[in-house]
């Protein structure tokens, strides 16, 4: 999916530089010509015959003795995209203050084509005002960051500072040059338990939390596509999507339609409420004024919108969580909504929906077509709906 994109790899002194080697073979393997860059604190963690052996080409380290007499300026205009696994805080500083002390600071203030720093450190350091400083000054030029992970580092300790995993990478080079399975395609994905308001402190609500969601938006923005992902729910942001974020069912319901005009496809895994309170009481309501009679009215069943006013070659995605006679509810909701494709879930089942890291569905199409997916964590989950979706588009 990368074919023919030159990637510059620049690989700085950390303990993760070891991980860039991982990178580099994953990147080569997705058909990109991949040029390493190490810095003279690289070469301590790693050996350059490491990543030479596995790059597209010989590792470059000094501004001064290669065959080029302008690799500074040549390797950073040559290049699709620049990629930094690990930044270290000194190179964090260095190019947000636009110092060129070697070859890959260098090459990084000569490209104009888009680079992706990848930072890892220690936790004290990462959290330094000023690193911080310097990596909010990157990303307002335009610098992509994929974020370090929390986890174990060097040392045994336990924190925030390493270096985001060697698929995340990849997946974010891929998402950067445009170059995923779904590249150039806006995908809408609802996500969470509508919150439907009884008075000014209290809810209805239900027991999704957003997960499902969540991991359908990370795996579309993964595979390349525009994520806009309409939640109720505070988790953290899948890379590359960009969030609506909406309390009740009508909030959802304008957002989604207007975000649905320009989708390709729609995923809706958000638990909508069916049912709202006719009106919210003002304040709070007191125990003193008797026990309150909430009247309740449907709300608007948004999917069902959408399946009537669906575009051609929109792909149209719900989920129905069930409890008992899961097939058939799931197939008449499908027919009944115009929906492509339909995500059952067995909520009853242990380790399955609502609030869990695992999801154990199954599949119905428009077409007929039935696929189970036994329990899974929810980002496979997400991969088998989107492969199902792609199938889907083809046909
Ligand atoms: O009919 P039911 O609520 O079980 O259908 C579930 C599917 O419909 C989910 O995809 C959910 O997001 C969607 N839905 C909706 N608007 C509602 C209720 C459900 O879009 N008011």
């Amino acid at each position: 999916m990368l074919a023919g994109k030159r990637i510059v790899l620049g690989v700085t002194g950390g303990i993760a530089a070891y991980k860039a080697v991982e990178v580099c073979r994953r990147l080569v393997d997705a058909g990109a010509h991949v040029v390493p860059v190490m810095t003279a604190g690289a070469e301590h963690f790693i050996g350059r015959t490491t990543l030479s052996a596995l790059a597209s080409e010989p590792v470059q380290t000094s501004l001064w003795d290669e065959a080029s007499p302008i690799p500074h300026t040549r390797l950073g205009q040559s290049a699709d995209l620049v990629l930094v696994v690990p930044a270290t805080a000194r190179l964090l500083a260095a190019y947000a203050a636009g110092l060129s002390t070697d070859l890959l600071t260098n090459t990084l203030l000569a490209t104009r084509a888009p680079v992706i720093v990848c930072p890892a450190m220690h936790t004290e350091m990462w959290e330094h005002p000023a690193v911080q400083a310097n990596v909010a000054t990157l990303r307002a030029r335009g610098v992509h960051i994929v974020e370090p992970e929390s986890g174990r580092l060097a040392g045994g300790d336990v924190g925030a500072g390493r270096l985001a995993a060697p698929e995340r990478i990849v997946e974010a080079v891929a998402r950067v040059l445009d170059a995923g399975p779904l590249a150039g395609l806006h995908v809408v994905v609802s996500a969470g338990g509508t919150r439907e308001p009884i008075d000014a402190v209290r809810v209805i609500a239900n027991r999704s939390s957003g997960k499902q969601g969540y991991a359908i938006a990370a795996e579309a923005a993964a595979r390349g596509a525009r994520v806009s992902l309409v939640t109720t729910v505070d988790l953290p942001v899948p890379a590359g999507a960009q969030v609506h974020a909406v309390e009740t069912a009508a909030q959802m319901q304008e957002a989604i339609e207007q975000l649905a005009a320009s989708a390709d496809i729609i995923v809706m895994a958000a638990a909508v409420a069916d049912f709202r309170p006719v009106a919210a009481a003002a304040g709070k309501l007191k125990k003193d004024q008797g026990t309150p009679q909430i009247v309740l009215e449907p709300t608007p069943d948004i999917l069902a919108g959408l399946g009537e006013r669906k575009r051609p070659g929109q792909v149209l995605v719900g989920f129905a969580a069930e409890t008992s006679d899961l097939l058939a509810n799931a197939a008449a909701k499908l027919t009944r909504k115009h929906l492509d494709l339909i995500v059952a879930n067995d909520v009853s089942a242990p380790g399955v929906g609502f609030q869990h890291d695992t999801n154990a569905v199954t599949l119905l199409r428009a077409d007929g077509s039935v696929r189970t997916i036994p329990l899974a964590d929810k980002r496979s989950i997400a991969q088998a709906v989107l492969d199902t979706v792609d199938d889907i588009r083809g046909t």
